[in-house]
């Protein structure tokens, strides 16, 4: 059913939408269709295609009362537009509609579910922001908010869990028909839990169980969580406010997972271990959904609360997700790869196999800002202490991977990439030691670049507002190393 603010949002759609012209845009990650997107929500199948919604500002490129932007896909490469799904039109949303969750239902509707923000005059006299669990069922282009919404309060909280911090339920349908959803909510001790939910028909839901806390130990709140199992563990995906740096897992906002094991019929997971799911920059908010070839897919927000502010002048369009990435587990560890959809593109192949590298080298038909580049890096006759790749690069621009044999360090650098903030524009992590070998394989798009660890073991992440003229790529060492290089042309 189309509100007046919904009527209004895509009226604004209709009219402003079509005026940024594709290059523009990145060519195959997702950004919204005008305005502003933070969180990716509501990643799913349905009716045989790929269904993304985004947390959607459409008049700014700031955030506002959140509206459920909507794209589909075959490919999670290629996205079709189709009008926004979700305005904060309701009693129970009117100061937004937060992340949430699709699925499909058997009686094939979509059904969504989505947090409501209202204002709520506290005892005291403040207003407070108050979070509630919602649905809404469509045919794929429009959504009914269901009458008797909100379908979880805070009556279904277990005793000292905040009513105020209470949202992003992920959904899934189990192998009964029946519905199991997680969602976040803030303990008395000021930090954040996961909660399972289960629901009979995906309307009338109730409390299951608390499936884990943060105990104050990582991070404050926790947001966005994923539950899910893969080869043969149990995954639960979470994004973190306020997180103190702890070993190689930075401060602020991160994105962590936790591996343990589930005990469906007692609804028990135990966290075996804690991990960082992406070491670079500009990844927070991910969400998974399982193919029909049973992959388990992941997208996130390409950003964090953190450097919102640094956007170009006058832009049009702000947010972008990451390339999707297929998950595996290899001895407890996530893998990722970018799906492999992205190999069905491949057009024309550039080889340089096994070049000397020592001073800063540019490789012919190897460079461009929308590019697919796989780098060997093994060492050569003199030893190397620092293996410097530039990307997006010219005389004044570049985005640098600074790899230290000695210490197994990997840096990405993208500080003179063209932002005028002081924000975090560094950071490193440590590969797996193979005596100064390295395999990189490298994903630029416009203003992103995403770096895939051998094999996906690490990556690390980060948009860069380089312009696009600076497009060279170089080859630096201050011994001798061995390079093999292939890019591939994207045919997009
Ligand atoms: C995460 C988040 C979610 C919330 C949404 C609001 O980035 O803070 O917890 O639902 O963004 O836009």
């Amino acid at each position: 059913m189309s509100s007046e603010l919904l009527t209004k949002a895509r009226a604004y759609e209709a009219q402003h939408g079509d005026a940024i012209p594709a290059a523009e845009r990145p060519a195959y990650h997702l950004t919204p269709y005008i305005g502003w997107m933070n969180d990716p929500n509501g990643f799913s199948l349905y009716k045989g295609k790929y269904h993304l919604f985004y947390q959607y500002f459409p008049y700014k490129t700031i955030w506002g009362p959140m509206h459920w932007g909507h794209a589909v896909s075959t490919d999670l490469l290629h996205w079709d537009y189709l009008p926004a799904a979700l305005a904060p039109d309701a009693e129970y949303d009117k100061n937004g509609c937060f992340s949430g969750s699709a699925v499909e239902m058997n009686d094939g509707r979509q059904l969504l579910l989505y947090t409501g923000v209202r204002c709520e005059k506290q005892k005291d006299g403040g207003l407070r922001d108050v979070q509630t669990q919602c649905v809404a069922a469509g045919d794929g282009l429009d959504y009914e908010k269901y009458p008797c919404n909100p379908v979880l309060n805070e009556a279904d909280l277990p005793a000292g869990f905040s009513r105020i911090d209470f949202r992003d339920p992920k959904l899934w349908m189990e192998p009964d028909g029946s519905y199991s959803a997680v969602a976040v909510s803030r303990t008395g001790d000021g930090s954040g839990a996961v909660l399972l939910f289960h629901s009979a028909d995906g309307f009338d839901w109730h409390f299951v169980t608390v499936l884990d806390r943060c105990n104050n130990e990582y991070g404050k709140m926790w947001e966005c969580p994923d539950f899910f199992e893969l080869d043969g563990k149990q995954v639960l995906m979470l994004s973190v406010q306020e997180m103190q740096a702890r070993g190689e897992m930075h401060g602020g906002f991160n994105a962590l997972y936790l591996v343990g094991s589930y005990d469906p019929a007692t609804h028990t997971f135990i966290r075996e271990d804690v991990q960082m799911v992406d070491c670079g920059i500009d990844f927070y908010a991910s969400q998974t959904l399982l193919s029909a070839d049973g992959r388990r897919i992941m997208t996130a927000w390409m950003q964090t609360w953190a450097d919102t502010e640094d956007k170009p002048k006058d832009c049009k369009l702000f947010g972008q997700t990451i390339c999707p990435r297929e998950l595996r587990l290899k001895d407890g560890k996530l893998i990722q790869t970018p799906i492999r959809e992205l190999d069905a593109l491949h057009g024309e192949r550039v080889l340089h196999e096994n070049v000397t590298i020592q001073q800063e080298t540019a490789l012919a038909g190897i460079g461009g800002r929308v590019a697919d580049l796989t780098v060997w890096i093994q060492p050569g006759q003199e030893p190397y202490h620092s293996f410097t790749l530039k990307l997006a690069a010219d005389e004044t621009y570049c985005t640098t991977l600074t790899y230290t044999p000695y210490s197994s360090q990997l840096t990405l650098d993208r500080s003179r990439a063209g932002s005028r903030a002081d924000i975090v524009h560094t950071r490193s992590c440590t590969v797996r030691r193979q005596d100064g070998a390295l395999k990189l394989r490298i994903l630029l798009d416009r203003n992103s670049v995403e770096v895939f660890v051998n094999d996906g073991e690490q990556t690390m992440t980060a948009w860069i507002y380089t312009p696009q003229s600076a497009d060279g790529i170089t080859f630096a060492a201050d011994g001798t190393v061995q390079v093999t290089a292939v890019q591939y042309a994207l045919n997009l």
